[in-house]
């Protein structure tokens, strides 16, 4: 019977549709590229000595007394391709100021200031199958000549493929960050730029989720510090200042 032949046959085109865009089929039929999330500047404080707690809570030191200064504040998303599809398997790693605006870095501390020793300063975590990471830390402490911001990179096997810095949107000095400012195109500096509420209503903590995408090629080494082949017409890989 025809009218049976009809439904088979959106069927059928349905099956071959799915296997053409590898399973992901959204609105429009055909997944919609996603805006890599833009490149950043690693800055001097990646921790030349890694903290021994190096989970993704880094609010609390293994065998610590006490918990760490400042504003609690998680945040998570996922990891994922262009295409929409979750990158499992991934370390993405956090590093950031504590609420005095030092760093777990020989140099770190700043001028007047001393390291909150209850923070961890560095942490990380895998995604897990769907992509997924989270990490419990702190709202980063300021320091001269920047805005609030955490430090993030993404790892497999040795290598790294972002390296990139999370804001958090209504931070007066945002506008005049020079490191955020030069981050990619005006769309994907927005994707760097997160809200962040209380937890529930009452709540001191904050939350914010954010998704982090990543393109398929390693970063250069020179490119993470903001080295000479970050200077010039690279946008997404500004001098290193901070
Ligand atoms: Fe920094």
């Amino acid at each position: 019977m025809y009218s049976f032949h009809i439904p088979l046959d959106r069927r059928r085109l349905f099956r071959s549709l799915l296997l053409a865009s590898g399973g992901l089929v959204t609105n429009g039929l055909y997944a919609e590229a996603l805006l890599l999330t833009p490149r950043a500047t690693e800055g001097p404080y990646y921790p030349d000595h890694l903290p021994l707690d190096q989970d993704n809570d880094l609010t609390v030191i293994l065998g610590g007394t006490a918990p760490a200064g400042g504003t609690v504040t998680e945040f998570g998303g996922r990891l994922l391709k262009a295409d929409g599809s979750p990158v499992a398997g991934r370390t993405i790693e956090l590093w950031q100021a504590d609420v005095n605006g030092c760093y777990v870095h020989s140099k770190g501390v700043q001028r007047g200031k001393e390291r909150d020793h209850h923070f961890q300063g560095y942490g990380k975590i895998v995604t897990n199958e769907k992509g997924e990471y989270r990490f419990r830390t702190i709202k980063p402490g300021l320091y001269t000549g920047r805005t609030l911001h955490w430090h993030i990179a993404v790892n497999e096997g040795g290598k790294r493929f972002l390296t990139t810095q999370l804001f958090i949107a209504g931070v007066e000095q945002n506008d005049s960050d020079g490191i955020l400012q030069r981050m990619g195109t005006p769309e994907q500096r927005l994707s760097v730029i997160r809200e962040f509420r209380p937890k529930s209503s009452g709540s001191e903590e904050l939350l914010g989720t954010w998704d982090i995408i990543v393109g398929e090629t390693p970063e250069e080494p020179e490119v993470r510090r903001g080295g000479p082949k970050a200077k010039g017409p690279r946008p997404e890989a500004p001098p290193d200042r901070n």
